[in-house]
């Protein structure tokens, strides 16, 4: 598949390009946990759109300051300062290196804006894997989650707890709740979700041989073996 035009353009517009995959599923359900693993084995980029905004918000950038009112109330953040982000990103890339997206596109427009920016650099969406669980799973794994706010590295007390509690194993920094994994703001989390991004499900169905739906409720080495396989 890698290499093989999807989108009609012209030979001469297409270069080399490596495969892009999006992993795409409710909160909690572990893109960022695959997307990492992902990326280490292939040695791709990662691309997660909310690892980017919470680094913006530690920076105290515009873009930072602008989002956060969003993500604390577990809202998304206009597409239009998503798209620009991610094509900043894209833009600075080689143009063979794979990427794997997480969290991103979360509505049907940043996934139209998507296939346009990706066009225009030669590339395509390759793979769409979709992980799925269930509302009670996700809702406890987000209850269980520590995240490192200085190297991004995410464990979890249930399943996956730092050899000591509340500190970092890669770094030493003192883990912390995301300030929008409280309860109620989860609850929007999962709705919004429902309305805005679990129509993409469609938008890709649509395409022969580009989605790929895995179990997201299994251990972690299981779904990144199926993930793998769906590559
Ligand atoms: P974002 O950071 O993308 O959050 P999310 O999509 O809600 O996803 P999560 O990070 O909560 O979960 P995950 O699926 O990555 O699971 P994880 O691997 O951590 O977005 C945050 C906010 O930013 C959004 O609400 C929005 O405001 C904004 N935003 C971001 N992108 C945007 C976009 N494109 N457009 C607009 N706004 C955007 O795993 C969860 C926990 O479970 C961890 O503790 C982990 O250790 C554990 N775990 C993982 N896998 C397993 C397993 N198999 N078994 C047991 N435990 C596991």
């Amino acid at each position: 598949m890698e290499g093989t035009p999807l989108h009609e353009a012209a030979p001469t517009e297409r270069m080399e390009s490596g495969m892009n995959v999006i992993l795409l599923g409710p909160p909690g359900v572990g893109k960022g946990t695959q997307g990492v693993l992902l990326a280490e084995a292939k040695s791709w980029k990662h691309i997660a759109t909310g690892d980017i905004l919470r680094a913006n918000r530690r920076e105290g950038t515009p873009l930072g300051q602008e989002a956060q009112k969003y993500m604390d109330a577990g809202e998304l953040v206009p597409d239009e300062l998503i798209v620009a982000m991610v094509k900043e990103t894209l833009a600075a890339m080689p143009g063979d290196q794979g990427v794997v997206f997480d969290g991103f596109p979360r509505t049907v427009p940043q996934a139209e804006a998507l296939d346009l920016a990706l066009e225009q650099l030669g590339r395509r969406v390759d793979r769409v894997v979709v992980l799925e669980a269930d509302d009670d799973v996700l809702v406890k794994r987000i209850a269980g989650r520590r995240s490192c706010p200085d190297c991004g590295s995410v464990f979890n007390v249930y399943a996956n707890a730092p050899k000591q509690e509340g500190v970092c194993d890669k770094c030493a920094a003192a883990l912390v709740h995301r300030p929008d994994d409280n309860p109620e703001t989860v609850q929007n989390r999962l709705d919004v979700y429902k309305a805005q991004t679990e129509p993409l499900i469609q938008f890709y169905q649509d395409r022969a041989g580009v989605m790929a739906k895995i179990p997201g409720e299994g251990g972690v080495d299981e779904i990144q073996q199926g993930i793998l396989a769906a590559l």
